[in-house]
C-alpha cells in the first residue's frame, strides 16, 4: 500500500438553535463513510465536528426558551451529540465554537488579519428595533412587498412575487422580534479586505480544491468583483467581543470554521498530538471540509483567505454535497416530511438510511432525493435480499456438516478472484466520494455470488450421497463472497459489518480481504438486518406531521402561541376517539430511546403496549400504580422498539409534561367523554 496519509476531516458544524434533519444526516453519512473508508486503508483520519453556538438566532432563542444561552447550547449540544451516536457517526472529537480554544484562535486570527492590514473599519447606517435596542438583520424585518404589496413578507426578498429589495424599500416595515417599526442607526463596524485576495482565490479555486461546478460559480462571483466582508456585529449579541472593540463581537461566520481547528485542538491537548504539524502553513497533512452546496461563499472564499492571511495552512479539498429532497419535492413540515433525525431513528435502523444515502452520492453537487418508496425497496432487495441472503444459504450447511469449519478448498477460482479483484476499483469510488458507483459495484458482485449460489443448488446436492464435500466448498466459498462483500460495505454498514465480524470469527479489514478463509472456524448465523415496514416509514411520517404542527411562529404570548387551537370538529368526529381510564402496571426504559418510557396499561381486562414520549418528566418507577387516561381506538404504530398500541394523555410543550389523571375512584376501563 502507498505510505500513510494524514488526514484532518471535519463536516460542517450544525447550529445549535435546531435539531438535526435527515438533510444533516446525509452529510453526516457522506463525511463519515469517507473517514471510515481511510481509516480502513490504513491511514490516519480525524474526523472533527462541533456545535456552531453563536449568533443572534441562538440568543434568540435561549430568550424564547427562558433560559441563558449556555444552558441552551450545552442542550442543544446533547441532542446533536447522541444524533451524531445513534447515526454511527465515528467523530474523533464533538466541540463547540463556545469553548476557549475558539476564543484564542479567533483572536489570534483576527490579530494577524489586522497587522497585515487587512481588516478595515466604517461607520455604516443599519436597521434597529428601538424596543429590543437590537440592529435588525434583513430576516427580522418583515413587511409589505413593495412589488407585488403582499403582506409580511422578509426583508430581503418576497416569497410571493419573488423580488428582492433592501429592507429599508419594505412598507409598513416592523421587527419580526418586537414589533415595533424599526428606526435607522449608525454603528462603527470592522470588515475583512477580502478583494485583496481575489488573484489568490483565483488560483486556489482553480487548484482542484473543490468540484469543477463550483470552481465555475465561484469564478463568476471572483469576476464580477469581490466586496469587503462584515466580520463585526454590535451588542448584544452571543459570540466573542471583538479585541479592543468594546460592544463589538465576531459575526459568527468569522468564528464558525475556526472551530474546526478549536475542536482539533481540544483533541490534541487531550491525546498529545501535535496540533502544528497538521496546521503550519507548509504543512503537508491534508484538510478536507464536507459542506453543504450554501455555504461555499464561507469555506471557499472567506476561510482560504483568512488562513493564508494568518499563515495558517489552506483546505486540501472542499467537498460540496447538493440537498436532501424527500419524494422529489423540498422537505415539507406539513407533509411531514421535514423528518428530525431523532424522529426516523426512533422507527428505522440508521443503516438503512446510510446505505440509501451511499447508494445515490456521487460526490457531485445535485440534490439527491429520498424517496420513501424507493429507500424501502432497495434497501430490502440489496441488503435483505442480496448480501444478507448469501450468508444465511451458507451457514447452515457449513454449522450442520462441518461443525462450522470452512472447506480448506476454493471452489470457484475464478469467481473468488473476480470478487475479491473488484477491491482496488471501489476503493477508488469511495476515494472520490462516488460512492453510488462503489454501491453499483459491490451489488453487481453480491449478484454474481447470488447466481453462483442459485446454480449449484447446495440444498439439492446435501441430499444426494457422496455430495457432502462438494456442499461444503460451494457454501464455504459463499460464505468468503460474504465476507469479501461484507468489508467493502464496512464504511457504510458499520454495525452489521461488527455482526458479521462475529459470525465470521474475523476481522474485516481492506487488505486482509484478499486472502480467504480456509479451514477456519465461523459462529452460528444469527439474523444480521431486518427488512424495513411500510408502516414504519408511514408511522415516521405521521410522527414528523404531528412534531410540525406543534411548532409555532404566533407572535403572542403562552401556550396558545406555541400551538394555536386547531380547527373546529363536530361532537361526531369527537365520540370517534374512545378514551379510556387506563392503569399504568408497568413502565420501562427502551434501549436506545431517548424521549421514550414503554408503558403496559391495563384497560380493564385487556393489556396495551404503549411508547410514550414522557420521559424526560418521568422516572418509570413513580408511573407504577398511577391511573391516566389512553386514546384506546387508535391505530396501532410500529416503532422501532415494538408495536405502539394507543396513547396516553399528557399536556405538554417544551416546558414540560404532565400526564393527565382521573381523580381517585376512576376504574381501569371507563370511557372518558
Ligand atoms: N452552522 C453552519 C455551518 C458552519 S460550518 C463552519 C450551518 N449550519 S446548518 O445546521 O444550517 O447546516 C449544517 C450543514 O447541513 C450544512 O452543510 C448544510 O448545507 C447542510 N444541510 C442543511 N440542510 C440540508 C439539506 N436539506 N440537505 C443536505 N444538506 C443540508 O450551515
Ligand atoms: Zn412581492
Amino acid at each position: 500500500m502507498s505510505s500513510k496519509r494524514q488526514i484532518l476531516v471535519t463536516n460542517a458544524l450544525p447550529y445549535a438553535n435546531a435539531a438535526l434533519h435527515l438533510g444533516h444526516v446525509l452529510e453526516y453519512t457522506q463525511t463519515d463513510v469517507w473517514v471510515r473508508f481511510q481509516r480502513m486503508r490504513g491511514h490516519e483520519c480525524y474526523y472533527l465536528s462541533a456545535d456552531d453556538a453563536h449568533g443572534t438566532a441562538i440568543m434568540l432563542k435561549a430568550d424564547e426558551k427562558g433560559v441563558t444561552a449556555e444552558q441552551h447550547i450545552a442542550d442543544m449540544r446533547a441532542i446533536h451529540e447522541a444524533d451524531f451516536k445513534d447515526f454511527l457517526i465515528s467523530v474523533d472529537n464533538y466541540h463547540t465554537t463556545h469553548s476557549e480554544e475558539n476564543r484564542a484562535f479567533s483572536e489570534l486570527i483576527y490579530n494577524r488579519l489586522n497587522k497585515n492590514g487587512h481588516i478595515a473599519k466604517r461607520d455604516i447606517t443599519q436597521a434597529f428595533d428601538p424596543e429590543k435596542n437590537l440592529f435588525l438583520a434583513d430576516r427580522y424585518i418583515k413587511g409589505t412587498c413593495p412589488t407585488c404589496k403582499t403582506e409580511d413578507q422578509y426583508g430581503d426578498n418576497c416569497e410571493a412575487c419573488g423580488a428582492t429589495y433592501a429592507s429599508t424599500d419594505l412598507i409598513n416595515p416592523v421587527s419580526a422580534i418586537s414589533g415595533a417599526t424599526p428606526i435607522e442607526k449608525e454603528s462603527t463596524h470592522y470588515f475583512f479586505k477580502l478583494p485583496e485576495f481575489t488573484e489568490f482565490l483565483k488560483d486556489w479555486t482553480r487548484s482542484g480544491a473543490v468540484q469543477p461546478e463550483v470552481a465555475n460559480k465561484l469564478g463568476e462571483w471572483l469576476d464580477s468583483g469581490l466586496q469587503e466582508w462584515d466580520i463585526s456585529r454590535d451588542a448584544p449579541y452571543f459570540g466573542f467581543e471583538i479585541p479592543n472593540a468594546p460592544g463589538k463581537y465576531f459575526y459568527v461566520w468569522l468564528d464558525a470554521p475556526i472551530g474546526y481547528m478549536a475542536s482539533f485542538k481540544n483533541l490534541c491537548d487531550r491525546e498529545g498530538i501535535d496540533f502544528d504539524h497538521y496546521w503550519n502553513k507548509d504543512s503537508k497533512t491534508e484538510l478536507y471540509h464536507f459542506i453543504g452546496k450554501d455555504i461555499v461563499n464561507f469555506h471557499a472564499l472567506f476561510w482560504p483567505a483568512m488562513l493564508k492571511s494568518a499563515k495558517f495552512r489552506t483546505p486540501t479539498k472542499i467537498c460540496v454535497h447538493g440537498f436532501v429532497t424527500v419524494n422529489g419535492k423540498k422537505m415539507s413540515k406539513s407533509r411531514g416530511t421535514f423528518i428530525n433525525a431523532r424522529c426516523y431513528l426512533d422507527h428505522l435502523n440508521p443503516e438503512y438510511l446510510r446505505y440509501y444515502y451511499a447508494s445515490k452520492l456521487s460526490g457531485s453537487v445535485e440534490d439527491i432525493d429520498l424517496n420513501l418508496e424507493d429507500f424501502q425497496q432497495k434497501v430490502n432487495s440489496d441488503l435483505v435480499g442480496k448480501v444478507v441472503n448469501i450468508a444465511s444459504r451458507c451457514a447452515k450447511f457449513i454449522a450442520n456438516g462441518n461443525e462450522g469449519v470452512l472447506s480448506a478448498n476454493i471452489e470457484d477460482p475464478a469467481l473468488w478472484t473476480q470478487v475479491s479483484g473488484a477491491a482496488n476499483r471501489i476503493a477508488e469510488y469511495y476515494e472520490s466520494r462516488d460512492y453510488s458507483k462503489a454501491i453499483r459495484e459491490i451489488m453487481a458482485q453480491a449478484d454474481a455470488a447470488n447466481e453462483y449460489i442459485a446454480a449449484k443448488e447446495p440444498w439439492k446436492l446435501n441430499k444426494i450421497e457422496g455430495k457432502q464435500q462438494e456442499v461444503q466448498d460451494i457454501c464455504s466459498l459463499g460464505i468468503n463472497l460474504f465476507r469479501v462483500l461484507l468489508t467493502y460495505l464496512k464504511p457504510v454498514l458499520p454495525s452489521m459489518a461488527v455482526a458479521s465480524e462475529e459470525f465470521l470469527n474475523d476481522s474485516l479489514n481492506w487488505d486482509s480481504v484478499q486472502q480467504p478463509l480456509t479451514e477456519h472456524r465461523i459462529n452460528t448465523f444469527k439474523p444480521l438486518m431486518q427488512r424495513i415496514e411500510k408502516d414504519s416509514i408511514d408511522a415516521m411520517v405521521a410522527a414528523s406531521k404531528e412534531e410540525a404542527a406543534k411548532v409555532s411562529t404566533a407572535n403572542i404570548e403562552g401556550p396558545l402561541a406555541e400551538d394555536p387551537i386547531a380547527d373546529e370538529i363536530s361532537f361526531d368526529d369527537f365520540i370517534k376517539t374512545d378514551l379510556r381510564v387506563a392503569l399504568i402496571i408497568k413502565a420501562n426504559h427502551v434501549e436506545g430511546a431517548e424521549k421514550l418510557l414503554q408503558l403496559t396499561l391495563d384497560i380493564g381486562g385487556e393489556t396495551r403496549n404503549v411508547f410514550s414520549g414522557i420521559k424526560a418528566s418521568y422516572k418509570p418507577e413513580d408511573l407504577e400504580g398511577r391511573l391516566t387516561v389512553m386514546v384506546a381506538n387508535l391505530a396501532p404504530r410500529k416503532m422501532r422498539f415494538g408495536m405502539s398500541e394507543g396513547m396516553v394523555l399528557a399536556a405538554g410543550d417544551k416546558k414540560g409534561i404532565y400526564l393527565l389523571e382521573p381523580d381517585s375512584g376512576a376504574q381501569p376501563g371507563q370511557r372518558v367523554t
